[in-house]
């Protein structure tokens, strides 16, 4: 049987996951919004560059959520970014309702599914999508610390004029402006970048990371990023499918893990066929350590508002 994925959101971050799946050939795919034709419309158009490209992938658009029976796997990227005149609580509470609703309908379709939330604020998102579905925690895991460290390279690897394919960056915590952006295990070639770049060029290169989203909202301004967001998803997606046991910085709960417990939190996992097979510890600095408390408290602080 073909695997079946399916995308939540057909917005720019969805339809973006549902081309990048399709272009690597992970299965048919499902693209379920609420709003009537743009899910019908974009999947026809992803379809339609399977001969050029050369995929065989189904793809299909729907306001049906019963479409997405029987996933293997189930990409959340519903929601709503922040307009002018919003609170953060404000969209805390909207996205809370949609990720409500868009898991009951996972948990009813597709209840042996590994869902994979994308949808912010991230953290405190993929908590209510663990609370919501009552799956084992392993089966619900977020997508951000790949894209915040894949900034985080993509900055070192300009500063450096290095390729960006050799720089290894980490950055744990949440995704937010307390995420925990991590030099003393970042590296280029295997050199640490401690060793290559001045400790005021890293400051600099990590307060960029912790602003990246905002950076790219700023030159977009009607809207924020998508292909790195898309990537990053994709990249966790194929892991999972493909059970290559491959260690990810992935929003996952933590259970006493670098002790931190009762919350999903950027760490470093393995993922593979049941979703989060293992939480690995690296090594921490005392700074890197207490930053990464720190940044627990902020998601604790978030989760207690959709309680
Ligand atoms: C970003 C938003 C989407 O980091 O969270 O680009």
């Amino acid at each position: 049987m073909t695997t079946k994925i399916s995308v939540i959101g057909a917005g720019n971050v969805g339809a973006t996951c549902a081309q990048r799946l399709a272009e690597k050939n992970l299965g048919d795919i499902v693209l379920v919004d609420i709003v009537e034709g743009i899910p019908q419309g974009k999947a026809l158009d992803i379809m339609q560059s399977g001969p050029v490209v050369g995929f065989n992938s189904l793809v299909i658009g729907t306001n049906d959520f019963a479409d997405i029976k029987d996933s293997s796997l189930v990409i959340v990227t519903a929601g709503l970014a922040r307009k002018p005149g919003m609170s953060r609580d404000d969209l805390l509470k909207m996205n809370a309702a949609i990720i409500t609703d868009v898991v009951n309908n996972i948990k009813k379709y597709a209840p042996n599914s590994i869902i994979l939330l994308v949808t912010n604020p991230l953290d405190t998102m993929t908590y209510l999508a663990w609370k919501v579905s009552g799956f084992p925690p392993n089966r619900v895991l977020g997508m951000a610390p790949l894209l915040d460290l894949a900034r985080m390279a993509t900055f070192i690897a300009l500063e450096l004029n290095a390729p960006i394919t050799e720089v290894k960056a980490v950055v744990l915590g949440t995704h937010g402006d307390l995420m925990v952006p991590v030099p003393s295990q970042t590296t280029v070639k295997g050199q640490s970048i401690t060793e290559l770049l001045s400790d005021n060029k890293i400051k600099q290169i990590v307060t960029r990371t912790q602003n990246g989203g905002a950076e790219i909202v700023a030159h977009l301004k009607t809207g924020s990023a998508y292909y790195a967001p898309s990537a990053a998803a994709v990249y966790m997606a194929e892991a999972v499918l493909k059970d290559t046991k491959e260690t990810i910085i992935s929003s996952v709960y933590a259970n006493g893990e670098y002790g931190l417990k009762d919350l999903y939190v950027g760490l470093p996992a393995k993922l593979g066929k049941n979703g989060v097979e293992e939480i690995v510890e690296i090594e921490l600095t005392e700074e890197e350590r207490a930053a990464l408390q720190k940044s627990a408290e902020a998601i604790k602080n978030n989760n207690a508002k959709i309680q």
